[in-house]
C-alpha cells in the first residue's frame, strides 16, 4: 500500500515509525513531516491544513490509505473530502470530530447520554456569562468552545479572574472564532490520565493507558505546554477502572455519536480526571495525543495499519490488538523559552548515540546534512523498561546524550507513576 501521513510533530514521527513496520506498507509519504520522518519516509511539502492540496496529491499518487495526525484538518472535514473522492482515510468525519472541535458540543453529548463530566453551562453572550459567574464559586474553569491549540482553557482561582477570562475570550477575541462561544465549568480535583481507543463506529478497542505532563517545569509548575513527557501505563488506571472507562465512557460515546448520526471512526481520546475511583471526562480529542502516542506506540505489538483498515471497514470487532507489558516513558526535549518565545535553527548533537531508545523528532528539520531545531518541542525520547522505573531511567539515559543550545526538559517524568508503583 501507498500510505500518506498528515502532520509534522512527534506524534507523526511515532506513527510513521509504526506504519513503516506494517506488512501492508510499501511506501510512506509525510505531509509535511520533519527531519525524523524524512529518514524513514518521503516528506512532501504540503501543509497539514491544506486539504485541497492533500486530496490532489492522494488522487495523483493513488494513495491507498491516508492517516491524519492533527485535529485541525479533521475538524475542517478532511475525512469527508477524501471519502467523497473515494480515497481511504483513517479518522473521524468533520461532524464526528466536533467532539474535539466544540467543547460545548462534547458537553451536550455527555449530558444527553449520561457520560460523567464536570457540571457546566455554555454562553454566547459575555453579559450572561458575567451574571452567571456572580452566583458561582471559585476555583472555576472558563473554556473557549473551539480549537485553540491547547491555550483556550483558563483555570481561574477567583471570580475576578474568571470575569477577566470571559473578557479575554469573548470581548478581546484572544482565540478568534474559537471564543465566540464559551463553556464555564466546575473545577475538578484529582489526577489526570489519558485513555485512547480505536473505533470503527460501533466497536471500541482500547489502547494502553497513559499520562501526559502538561506543565513546563518539574512538580507540575509553570505554564501549560503541548506536553513535556508521557508515561504508559498510567498506574492510576487500574484494570477495574479501565473496564469502567471502556464501558461507561468510550463505548457510550461511540454509541451516542452513532445515534446522533455522526458515526465516530478513528481514534477517540478521552482526557480524564480521576479521584477516589470516580472518573470524569475533561475533554475529548479526535486523534492520537502528543506526546502520549510516543509512549503508547512502542508498546503496540500489532500491525497498526491492519487495525486502521479494520476501523475504516467496520471490522474492528474481530481484531485483537496486542500490547507489550513493558512500560514506556517519553521525555520531551524543548527549546529554551518554550512554551513562550523561543529561537529556532539550533544544531542538535548526539542523535546518533541512541540505540536503546526511540528518538522521535517533533520540531526538527534537516539542512546541509545537519539536524536543526524547528519548533518548541524538538524531540521526544521514548524508552521501554521491565518496570516503569527502568523505562524512565532508559529514557533519561538517552536524553542526556543529546544537546542543543538552550535545551530544557523536565527531570520528573513518570515520578507520579513511580510513587504508585505496585505490580510494575
Ligand atoms: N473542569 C476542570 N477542572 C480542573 N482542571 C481542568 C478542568 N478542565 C480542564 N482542566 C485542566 O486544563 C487542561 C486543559 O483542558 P482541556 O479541557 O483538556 O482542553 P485543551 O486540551 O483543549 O486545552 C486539562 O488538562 C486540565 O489540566
Ligand atoms: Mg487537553
Amino acid at each position: 500500500m501507498k500510505i500518506l501521513l498528515v502532520g509534522s510533530g512527534g506524534r507523526e514521527h511515532a506513527l510513521a515509525w509504526k506504519i513503516v513496520q506494517s506488512r501492508h506498507c510499501e511506501k510512506l509519504f509525510c505531509a509535511p513531516g520533519n527531519a525524523g520522518t524524512s529518514a524513514i519516509a518521503e516528506n512532501i511539502q504540503i501543509n497539514a491544513e491544506d486539504i485541497d492540496a492533500l486530496a490532489g496529491f492522494a488522487e495523483k499518487q493513488k494513495i491507498d490509505l491516508t492517516v491524519v495526525g492533527p485535529e485541525v484538518p479533521l475538524v475542517l472535514g478532511i475525512v469527508d473530502r477524501f471519502e467523497k473522492c473515494g480515497l481511504k482515510i483513517f479518522g473521524p468525519s468533520g461532524k464526528a470530530a466536533m467532539l474535539e472541535g466544540s467543547k460545548a458540543f462534547a458537553k451536550k453529548i455527555m449530558q444527553k447520554y449520561g457520560i460523567p463530566t464536570a457540571e457546566s453551562r455554555e454562553f454566547v453572550s459575555a453579559e450572561e456569562a458575567f451574571s452567571y459567574l456572580k452566583k458561582q464559586k471559585a476555583p472555576i474553569v472558563v473554556k473557549a468552545d473551539g480549537l485553540a491549540a491547547g491555550k483556550g482553557v483558563l483555570i481561574c482561582s477567583s471570580l475576578e479572574e474568571a470575569e477577566n477570562a470571559v473578557k479575554k475570550i469573548m470581548l478581546e477575541n484572544a482565540f478568534g472564532e474559537a471564543g465566540k462561544k464559551i463553556v464555564i465549568e466546575e473545577f475538578l480535583e484529582g489526577e489526570e490520565a489519558s485513555f485512547l481507543a480505536f473505533s470503527d463506529g460501533k466497536t471500541v478497542k482500547p489502547m494502553v493507558s497513559s499520562q501526559d505532563h502538561k506543565r513546563v517545569f518539574d512538580n507540575d509548575e509553570g505554564p501549560n505546554t503541548g506536553g513535556m513527557g508521557a508515561c504508559s501505563p498510567a498506574l492510576i488506571v487500574t484494570k477495574k477502572l479501565e473496564k469502567k472507562i471502556l464501558r461507561e465512557i468510550m463505548q457510550k460515546t461511540i454509541d451516542a455519536m452513532k445515534k446522533e448520526g455522526a458515526k465516530y471512526k478513528g481514534v477517540l481520546y478521552a482526557g480524564l480526571m480521576i479521584k477516589n475511583g470516580k472518573i470524569k471526562v475533561l475533554e475529548f480529542n479526535a486523534r492520537f495525543g502528543d506526546p502520549e502516542t510516543q509512549a503508547i506506540l512502542p508498546r503496540m505489538d500489532s500491525d497498526i495499519v491492519e487495525i486502521m483498515l479494520a476501523c475504516i471497514k467496520g471490522t474492528l470487532k474481530g481484531k485483537k490488538i496486542e500490547w507489550s507489558k513493558k512500560p514506556c516513558a517519553c521525555v520531551v526535549l524543548a527549546s529554551g523559552g518554550y512554551p513562550g518565545h523561543y529561537e529556532k535553527n539550533k544544531e542538535i548533537f548526539g542523535l546518533e548515540k541512541n540505540c536503546n531508545a526511540f528518538v522521535f523528532h517533533a520540531g526538527t528539520k534537516k539542512e546541509n546534512n545537519k539536524i536543526l531545531t524547528n519548533g518548541g518541542r524538538v524531540l521526544g525520547i521514548s524508552a521501554l523498561g521491565k518496570t516503569i522505573g527502568e523505562a524512565i531511567q532508559n529514557a533519561y539515559f538517552a536524553a542526556e546524550k543529546i544537546s542543543f543550545e538552550k535545551m530544557h526538559y523536565r527531570r520528573d517524568i513518570g515520578q507520579k507513576a513511580l510513587k504508585k508503583q505496585t505490580g510494575y
